[in-house]
């Protein structure tokens, strides 16, 4: 393990392994908090095999063109900005003043900037350029990096807090979750926020799912899943908050959220064509060319 050299400013952007833009690497300043493991940051590829490389590769461009698309309305998401929300989750995960917090997939850093003043440090991580481009980052830490591969020392984060973003992992999500366990000080804390469907009927599940595959390519959680695995993957003393949205925009959602013109088209109508019980369980209301709905999000804590 080494300890990179204290930056004089912690204003710039700090992003420490691939330049944002990819290919070459670059000498970064870097805060001291930050201990990486004594090891090459270029890239997180598979050691051997050359098609587990290739294969590894089209993975990322992939999901960073889709994260490319996203990234340009990203913050026009109400969603994404509810107060409430925000709230929640810091209410949720009792920060402190001494604590260094790692924040997973921050995309446009909308989480770490409402826990910044409250904590130590902040370091925040994502697999996207596109995403992490879009702040002008002051006083915290950046890192282009997939979860999935390591890079911190050990036992190093008070807290770490992913927001929406274990749903996006489809591959090897045990991994991201030991890596985040590893990361963490013993009695450390994981905050997971996870948008779920609304009621756990399989009715309603089923709707979610079917719903959400003509966005994306993307996990469906219940509780009982996610604790499943950060149970399985060495956490305790897992505590579950629920916070339910209200009068969620479809309309605001679709628009921001990189789809065509179709699917936004379709995703709206399987929403105002949707029969009762998938009315009920949203508390579904029509204003106007917009579909009102409350929505509800599972803010998970877990200790290492
Ligand atoms: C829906 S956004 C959430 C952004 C932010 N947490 C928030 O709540 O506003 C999901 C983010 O997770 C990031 N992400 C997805 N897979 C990741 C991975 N394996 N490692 C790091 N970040 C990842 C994406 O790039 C994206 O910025």
């Amino acid at each position: 393990m080494r300890t990179l050299k204290k930056s004089n400013s912690r204003s710039a952007h700090q992003y420490i392994g691939t330049a944002v833009n990819g290919g070459t690497r670059r000498a970064v300043p870097c805060v001291d908090v930050l201990q990486l493991r004594d090891r090459d940051t270029t890239s997180p590829e598979p050691k051997t095999g050359h098609n587990k490389v290739t294969e590894r590769t089209r993975m990322n461009n992939d999901t960073e063109r889709f994260w490319h698309i996203r990234a340009s309305n990203y913050d026009k998401l109400y969603w994404a900005k509810d107060g409430d929300y925000l709230d929640a989750i810091v209410e949720t995960a009792h920060f402190t003043r001494n604590d260094l917090v790692l924040d997973v997939g921050t995309g446009t850093g909308v989480v770490a900037e409402r826990i910044k003043p409250l904590v130590r440090h902040i370091v925040a991580l994502d697999i996207s350029g596109s995403m992490l481009e879009k702040r002008r980052w002051e006083g915290v830490s950046v890192v282009k990096w997939d979860i999935r591969a390591t890079l911190f020392a050990d036992d190093l984060f008070d807290k770490i807090v992913a927001r929406m973003v274990f749903h996006h992992i489809l591959n090897d999500l045990n991994e991201a979750m030991r890596q985040c366990r590893r990361a963490l000080k013993a009695g450390g804390k994981l905050i997971i926020a996870e948008g779920v469907p609304p009621s756990n009927s399989r009715k309603v599940v089923d709707w979610y799912s079917s719903m959400f595959a003509l966005k994306e390519e993307r996990r469906t959680f219940t509780e009982k899943q996610l604790v499943g695995y950060l149970g399985a993957n060495g956490f305790r003393n897992i505590q579950t908050t629920v916070y339910m949205m209200d009068n969620f925009s479809i309309k605001n959602w679709l628009r921001n959220s990189g789809l065509s013109k179709e699917n936004q088209c379709k995703i709206m109508q399987i929403h105002t064509s949707a029969d009762k019980t998938i009315k009920d369980a949203y508390q579904m209301k029509i204003k106007g060319d917009d579909c009102l709905v409350r929505t509800k999000n599972l803010i998970i804590t877990a200790e290492k």
